[in-house]
């Protein structure tokens, strides 16, 4: 790794989600459009506070309860499968610890540290994300070590959020150990990676590990019909088992399926067979026939079946998985 600053360069983070903080009993969304183009939809439903959270409960509502008590660690380990919130909820965690009224595990919404870290803010200059995979070597962690000494510029605490903390070298680690063993009070650190036994042992001891896990089918499952309803794009109920099978249990994959299928949805909304045909599950309907020409011992309605699957255009291997 090049010597100096890298850790300097990537402060702070300009939260990147097109969105303003509103009113929102359950699901907040913001801007549609950035110039001109559409942001993803994940993007734009990313929540802004635990409550928006789905299916890690067992995570969010212990912090929520720790920011409550006043027993806020000064470092966490968020572990788990991709796209499941873990770099949100780092992030939400920095907003509840330096909200005004804080820290509080429902941040106001109102004060400037709260608009500079939601969607659509600029990022606070004391909330630092850093790309471990871009700069994770000894350099940057001791770059960070000097730096983190300095109190924050207006908020109450200095957040670090090192997110693919799994790329952070052994070194840089090793440099980061006694800085994240014995903290300045101002000093806060956040891990974020799907590979935590890649930290080490020594880090990983030092931090409050939660594990974040894969969303179950049914919450997935209401969610997205309650972004589609926000949408307001019309969606056959059928469809959202199979963007949640897609989607296998990672919220970011399941909006960025469901959010191909917005996309493409025409006058009636996104049907079921739109649905199988760019998902490549097999049409129920072929499923159907095919069992009743085998019930009814008729070869050629079979072989029609396999016929239809073919001129369809799908993989006769893949055929039956609906
Ligand atoms: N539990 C969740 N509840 C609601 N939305 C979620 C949740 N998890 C992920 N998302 C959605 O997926 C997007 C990506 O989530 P996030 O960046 O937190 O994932 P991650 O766990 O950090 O994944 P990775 O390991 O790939 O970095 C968010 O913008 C949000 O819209
Ligand atoms: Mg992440
Ligand atoms: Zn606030």
């Amino acid at each position: 790794m090049r010597g100096g600053s890298c850790f300097a360069r990537c402060a702070p983070h300009a939260w990147p989600d097109g969105h303003g903080a509103s009113d929102r009993p359950r699901l907040s969304v913001g801007a549609d459009i950035v110039v001109g183009v559409s942001l993803a939809l994940y993007r734009r439903y990313r929540p802004e506070s635990f409550a928006e959270v789905i299916g890690q409960e067992h995570v969010t509502d212990p912090l929520q309860q720790a920011l409550r008590n006043n027993r806020v660690n000064h470092a966490y380990l968020f572990s788990g499968p991709r796209g499941c919130g873990k770099t949100t909820s780092a992030r939400i965690l920095a907003r509840c610890l330096n909200c005004e009224q804080g820290p509080t595990p429902t941040p106001c919404g109102e004060c400037q540290s709260c608009r500079d870290l939601a969607r659509n803010g600029p990022g606070s200059i004391d909330v630092i994300e850093i790309d471990a995979a871009s700069h994770g070597g000894v350099d940057d962690a001791r770059d960070l070590r000097e730096k983190a000494f300095f109190g924050p510029a207006g908020s109450r605490y200095k957040i670090y959020i090192i997110d693919e903390a799994h790329m952070v070298t052994p070194a840089g680690f090793n440099a980061l150990l006694k800085v994240v063993e014995e903290p300045p009070e101002h000093l806060k650190f956040i891990f974020a990676t799907t590979e935590p036994e890649k930290v080490i042992g020594t880090i990983r001891s030092r931090t409050h590990h939660y594990p974040f896990r894969l969303v179950p089918p049914g919450t997935l499952r209401d969610y997205l019909a309650e972004v589609c309803a926000r949408e307001a794009i019309p969606v056959e109920p059928v469809v959202y088992p199979l963007v949640v099978r897609a989607g296998a249990g990672s919220v970011r994959d399941s909006m960025s399926v469901m959010d191909q299928l917005l996309a493409g949805a025409g006058e009636a909304g996104v049907t079921y067979t739109m649905a199988t045909a760019l998902l490549g599950y097999t049409d129920a309907a072929l499923l159907d026939d095919v069992v009743d020409a085998f019930a009814a011992g008729d070869g050629a309605a079979a072989f029609e079946v396999v016929d239809r699957v073919i001129e369809g255009g799908n993989d006769p291997r893949r055929c039956g998985i609906w």
